[in-house]
């Protein structure tokens, strides 16, 4: 039966990973990312310097994480840019994790988190200086659908960086239905995003080659270990048929 990634899911996801020091381990290692924030998604750490530096934010400026999961990643833009923080995730369990990590790592005051889709952030329109949204997506149907919800997001002249995969042949019928959907050089445009430019980064998808093969090695311990390496096995299965891309552009 295909997997439905809706709020349940993704909560039973979380609550499975919030006990699973061995996939945080695995995680972490290969993400290259702080231990003390122990929620490594797919992104390198290294790639979340070309995220922020891709979203120019001010001092203090706001910057909207859409999908934001456990907050890592928020948090480390937020962290480097001096600015304020907006999490966004239709997973309560996700978010109650990013709440208790941006108290242990950002300063009183300057980051909340609340329910919200991608299609409707239940924030108002032209609050973003800055919009990130880290290899979630995918999960919008369609992805434009996200794409014009990001730009109402934003303030003029914001700017929005996206991490995601795409199919090297969107027919392959090997790559998931999700992936084949992604294009984002055309849904930008087709978004009104100005600037648009997108790379390919081959460096990121080693490292994650790196995980799903450490992820497969290692041994069999709970829940999160085990669909970790459920979606290893698959990955590494039909590897070469994704690229990875990192898309930014400028809101209108
Ligand atoms: C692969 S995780 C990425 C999380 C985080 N950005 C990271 O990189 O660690 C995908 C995230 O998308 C969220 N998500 C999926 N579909 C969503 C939707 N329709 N609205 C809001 N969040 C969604 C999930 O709850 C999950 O936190």
């Amino acid at each position: 039966m295909p997997v439905v990634h809706d709020s349940v899911y993704f909560d039973q996801w979380y609550a499975d990973m919030a006990v699973s020091p061995t996939r945080d381990a695995i995680m972490a290692r290969a993400m290259g990312m702080p231990v003390e924030l122990r929620d490594a998604g797919t992104l390198i750490w290294q790639g979340l310097t070309e995220v922020t530096e891709g979203l120019r934010l001010a001092p203090d400026g706001l910057v909207v994480d859409v999908a934001c999961g456990r907050g890592g990643y928020g948090i480390g833009v937020a962290q480097r840019a001096g600015a304020r923080l907006v999490g966004v995730d239709f997973s309560a369990v996700a978010l109650e994790h990013a709440k208790a990590n941006s108290v242990r790592l950002l300063p009183a005051g300057r980051s909340t988190f609340q329910m919200g889709t991608l299609l409707a952030a239940g924030l108002p329109s032209g609050t973003a200086d800055g919009l990130m949204c880290v290899d979630a997506v995918q999960f919008a149907e369609p992805p434009l659908a996200a794409l014009l919800e990001f730009r109402r997001l934003l303030k003029t002249g914001g700017r929005l960086a996206v991490t995601c995969w795409e199919a090297v042949d969107a027919s392959d019928e090997r790559v998931p239905r999700r992936i084949r959907a992604v294009d984002l050089r055309r849904d930008l445009a087709k978004a009104g995003f100005a600037d648009v430019e997108v790379q390919e980064k081959p460096a990121w998808r080693q490292a994650e080659r790196a995980m799903w093969e450490a992820a497969v090695a290692a041994v069999d311990s709970d829940a999160a270990v085990r669909s970790l390496q459920a979606e290893g096995r698959r990955s590494l299965a039909t590897f070469d048929s994704l690229r990875r891309v990192f898309a930014t552009a400028t809101a209108p």
